[in-house]
């Protein structure tokens, strides 16, 4: 049996994990800081990485406690140390680094986008007879969150072709900006799918941005736009001058609730729909995909995950979804990703770098 510890401070998730053999989650304990955010609705970097400080400490002993775990009964200590805030990146980095100074176990650096297409992988009590049932490979990966929104042909949990992105926003991130201009609070992307599911899709016709006939590219900032004039009308003048005809404090409950269901249905309908070309666009490439993988905050999404189920049953690929708990930044999938680097004997040197970007 192995067991990695994984550590999480990417962007405003304080987490750690302990996981058994790259699936079986010990323990997963993220402390969040929605609250400290909330009153400027977006993540304040140095907000963040001082938090990170304060937390790091009492989170990674109680993932140990809840392990039921010793340091020394670790065998490697894994970190996500790209992408992401490099304040925040810097501070699970830097704790990673001293654990395996002081207890001479193996370090092991992980991608954190690549470890939300682990999530779905992820069990707490799995039964034995299925430990060994793997995923498929290949696979197509979909990655969708605040910050990515990106489609990987994957020929094995580490090795992954980008096939797409998004050219504008990020999925999560139109979300949010939804939100704001629904007032439905934060953090956006809980919010917009509670309400939309109590309103009417076809509401509001909003537009589908599909670019290109065979591309699996996105683009979510014409809808946006779309659901900002809707809202509030088309404005006179530009920039900081602009005047709208209306506020969206004059909108009743009903009508929120219909636009964050007309908009959710919008977006789900793109993701379904460049799923399908990428599905089409890996078997062209000779690698026919058996499985599909789904991960990040908006794998959350109620209507996603009904949408990407039928999909999956359609195009005869077995759906991966993560459960709840794994959707949102942890460190479980930090740990579970690390197994896979840890049996090809892939540690890193104990002056890894944290990396804000990457190219994945
Ligand atoms: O993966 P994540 O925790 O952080 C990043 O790595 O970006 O994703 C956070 C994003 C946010 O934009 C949030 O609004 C969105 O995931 N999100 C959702 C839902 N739950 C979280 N978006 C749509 N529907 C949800 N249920
Ligand atoms: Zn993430």
């Amino acid at each position: 049996m192995t067991l990695i510890l994984g550590i999480e401070t990417s962007c405003d998730e304080t987490a750690a994990a302990v996981v058994e053999d790259g699936r079986v989650v010990r323990s997963n304990v993220i402390a969040s800081q929605h609250d400290l955010h909330e009153r400027y609705g977006g993540v304040v970097p140095e907000i963040a990485s001082r938090a990170h400080l304060e937390s790091i400490e009492p989170v990674l002993r109680a993932a140990l406690n809840e392990a039921g775990v010793k340091l020394d009964q670790i065998d490697a200590i894994a970190v996500g140390n790209r992408p992401g805030l490099i304040g925040s990146l810097v501070v699970g980095v830097s704790a990673a680094q001293s654990l395996a100074w002081a207890t001479g176990k193996p370090l092991i650096a992980i991608d954190h986008v690549q470890a939300h297409l682990h999530a779905p992988l992820l069990t707490e009590n799995q039964k034995p007879e299925t430990r060994d049932q793997k995923p498929v490979f290949p696979a197509l990966g979909f990655v969708v969150s605040g910050g990515h929104t990106s489609l990987y042909a994957m020929q094995s949990p580490s090795e992954q072709t980008l096939l797409g992105s998004t050219i504008d926003d990020a999925v999560g991130e139109a979300y949010d900006k939804a939100a704001v201009i629904l007032q439905l609070g934060y953090p956006g992307g809980p919010a917009v799918d509670r309400a939309a599911r109590q309103g009417n899709p076809a509401a509001c016709d909003l537009p589908r941005s599909l670019l290109a006939r065979d591309s699996v590219d996105f683009s979510f900032s014409g809808l946006k736009t779309a659901l900002l004039y809707t809202v509030r009308g088309r404005p006179s003048g530009r920039g900081k001058q602009a005047r709208f005809e209306r506020s969206a404090d004059d909108l009743t409950d009903p009508q929120r609730r219909d636009l964050a269901a007309s908009f959710q249905q919008a977006v789900v309908d793109v993701l379904i729909t460049k799923l399908n070309r990428a599905l089409d666009h890996m078997a062209a490439l000779g690698q026919p995909p058996h499985a599909l993988l789904v991960g990040g905050g908006v794998s959350a999404n109620s209507l996603l995950r009904e949408r990407v189920a039928e999909l999956g049953e359609k195009r005869g690929v077995t759906v991966h979804l993560p459960a709840m708990t794994y959707c949102i930044d942890n460190a479980a999938m930090i740990a579970g990703l690390a197994f896979d680097y840890h049996q090809r004997g892939e540690h890193a040197d104990l002056d890894l770098p944290a990396i804000a970007t990457t190219s994945l």
